[in-house]
């Protein structure tokens, strides 16, 4: 166990190349890109959730982007705010806790004496990590999960958008692959992140949220109630209207037409253009790139680390 405590950089921790020249850290069995382990360290010792904020947890490529606009969407729907999703990509309107918030400046953290409004987060940190955090507050936490296969592939995708490609070259699908299923990958291992936050939920139904990205493709409308009613802002009868005009605004379709979201610019906290948060947004994109004896790979961890934990899911 690395005592959190006393990590400052990255340098006393295990390491592990996942991809290129690039390598992972490892902190408590959980991997992270090294330019996020002061911040996340960071987090883990400073970070004081006050009881309104609300906190978007994931693992990476799992819908984070989505699950940012409609929450953001549901808690601003009466202000001026709500309208910010035409002219801002989502992560620049819900900072990220070890990017943003806790990377190189704190401006995200200036309301922390409006005790009444609601500050919205997000974080890939996982839950193992996170629990004295989340413990010490009345915070309410949202977690969007999604088929390993989809992530895997969307991760792949988005690696290969990454400014480092020109240097280190593609990641190759293989490779990807042997990572994922080796857990040494930027997040992972993937399925204990999904597991932390699973159990969490369960534990903790009034302050931790666990939604699939497979559920709210289904049917969006319903979820979208639901969140607002767990995040106290629910929806009355007569605002039918409004609920489909954050289901419609916050579509693949919509955000993705957006200038802002077409754009081969670089935000300033990341080394991917803004356009790589969309690219497809479906359910099943996996069946393109991975062949049998992969998905049954794939499948064979998912029952052992899901369906043996009673968490039917994933398949
Ligand atoms: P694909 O690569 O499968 O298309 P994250 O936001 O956690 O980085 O996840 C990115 C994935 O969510 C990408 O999946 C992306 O296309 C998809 N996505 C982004 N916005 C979406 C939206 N509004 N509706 C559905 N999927 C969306």
């Amino acid at each position: 166990m690395v005592n959190i405590l006393e990590v400052v950089t990255d340098e006393s921790l295990r390491k592990e190349n996942w991809w290129g020249k690039n390598y992972v850290c490892q902190i408590n069995n959980f991997w992270f890109l090294p330019k996020f382990v002061p911040s996340t360290i960071r987090v883990l010792n400073e970070f004081k959730p006050l009881p309104n904020d609300v906190i978007l947890a994931s693992f990476p490529k799992t819908g984070t982007t989505w699950l940012k606009s409609l929450v953001f969407s549901i808690i601003n729907r009466s202000s001026k705010e709500s309208s910010l999703l035409v002219k801002h990509n989502a992560h620049d309107l819900v900072p990220t806790l070890e990017v943003q918030v806790f990377g190189t400046t704190r401006q995200y953290l200036d309301n922390e004496s409006h005790h009444s409004s609601t500050r919205l987060y997000s974080t890939h940190i996982p839950y193992q990590l996170l629990r004295k955090t989340f413990d010490s507050s009345n915070c309410r936490v949202v977690y969007i999960t999604r088929n390993p296969k989809d992530t895997l592939v969307s991760m792949w995708h988005f690696t290969n958008k990454w400014k480092a490609v020109d240097q280190d070259g593609p990641w190759h699908i293989e490779e990807a692959i042997e990572k994922f299923c080796s857990g040494v990958f930027p997040g992972g291992p993937y399925y204990d992140h999904v597991m932390g936050f699973k159990n969490a939920s369960l534990e903790k139904p009034k302050n931790i949220f666990l939604i699939t990205y497979e559920e709210l493709i289904k049917d969006t409308k319903i979820h979208v109630k639901r969140l607002a009613e767990f995040l106290g802002f629910p929806f009355m009868n007569h605002e039918e209207e409004e609920v489909d005009e954050i289901v419609k605004n916050c579509s693949f379709d919509i955000l993705s037409s957006y200038a802002v979201n077409k754009s081969e610019d670089f935000p300033s906290w990341f080394q991917v253009p803004y356009n790589s948060f969309f690219r497809q947004g479906v359910v099943g994109d996996y069946k393109n790139y991975l062949d049998a004896k992969t998905i049954e790979r794939i499948d064979a961890l998912t029952r052992d680390k899901f369906h043996g934990a009673d968490f039917m899911y994933g398949i």
